[in-house]
């Protein structure tokens, strides 16, 4: 048994909402994530879980005992590693309910602390538990959580892509919350609601999003870091043109630039949530946080974090649009 195990956060660097209908995202591990240890308990013993949030709230629930979240998802993931009767104390640093991928990151975390299965076992395994939290996950948080680095995601049919983009650098980070909740299923829902009115605009503005991924994708592996911040900024006026964007976030994104940042977009489903902004340094990185501050908004500096294992293409099957 390991004893102690981390997993990454993430944040989608390009291509949210256009990944739901087939083109590619652009995702990338932070090094903000979870940490977990487990201990091995009797037999006879039911397997229990402490989660320590990024707030200091904790939370202790047993395996299976009750109907809530997550000793349901402790059970599945439990189940999915076929582990014997375990005590598991995982904490993270990230914002729960952010669109930083969370959950994933402590899923990923308690399957290697429980079982140290290898990067590619540990994604499935984790799905077990991400599906009770989220229905019918796309799995890029738990690829992210268990594989870091940046990665390139294509949802195929029932297939997901998943391929390493090579970074020429870590990419830093700004990440601040817009201070209002996001939801991703009604951001969907609204974006499907725009595609049936007006096919053709919408799959305009995707096509568009897939062209940005795609340079974004290269501008990374040549290490072109104002390439990217350029294209991070088409992205977040292509999602203002699907109505998933807000005043603060706006706001948000206006100051980062002006600070000195080199892009900067909502990250996730919008609507709220957090956004990003991309900087060539952390003091950069600080300016922005402190502009930030001025108008009222948390945030914090974020690398990629090192990505793991080394096979470069992944194919996952079983993720559903
Ligand atoms: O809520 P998040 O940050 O995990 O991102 C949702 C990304 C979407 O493209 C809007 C939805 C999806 O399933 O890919």
């Amino acid at each position: 048994m390991v004893d102690a195990a981390r997993a990454s956060g993430k944040v989608i660097l390009a291509g949210e909402h256009a990944v739901v209908y087939g083109a590619p995202a652009i995702a990338l591990g932070i090094d903000r994530g979870a940490s977990a240890r487990a201990l091995t308990l009797g037999a006879s013993d039911a397997s229990t879980l402490r989660v320590t949030f990024a707030d200091g709230i904790t939370l202790r629930v047993v395996a299976g005992e009750s109907d809530e979240p997550l000793a349901k998802a402790y059970a599945a993931l439990l189940a999915s590693l076929r582990a014997k009767s375990v005590a598991v104390d995982v904490e993270t640093d990230l914002p729960a309910g952010a669109g930083l991928g969370c959950s994933a990151a402590l899923g990923v975390a308690i399957a290697r602390a429980v079982a140290g299965p290898s990067d590619d076992e540990v994604r499935e395994h984790a799905m077990a538990w991400e599906r009770v939290f989220h229905g019918n996950p796309s799995g890029v948080d738990a690829a992210v959580a268990a594989l870091g680095g940046t990665l390139s995601f294509i949802r195929d049919g029932d297939r997901s892509i998943i391929e390493r983009v090579a970074s020429a650098q870590p990419l830093v980070l700004a990440i601040g919350h817009s201070g209002t909740a996001s939801s991703t299923r009604t951001m969907v829902a609204s974006v499907a609601r725009q595609r049936t009115r007006q096919p053709a605009l919408v799959q305009k503005t995707f096509d568009g999003i897939a062209a940005v991924v795609r340079n974004a994708r290269l501008a990374i592996e040549a290490g072109d870091l104002r390439a990217v911040g350029q294209l991070l900024d088409m992205n977040q006026m292509l999602l203002a043109g699907l109505l998933l964007s807000t005043q603060e976030i706006e706001a948000m994104c206006v100051s980062a630039r002006t600070a000195g940042a080199l892009g900067a977009k909502l990250t996730g489903a919008g609507g709220g949530g957090c956004v990003i902004a991309l900087v060539e340094t952390r003091a950069i990185a600080e300016h922005v946080l402190e502009a930030w501050k001025g108008d009222g908004k948390t945030g914090f500096v974020a690398e990629t974090a090192p990505a793991r294992g080394i096979r470069p293409v992944v194919v996952q099957a079983g993720a559903a649009p």
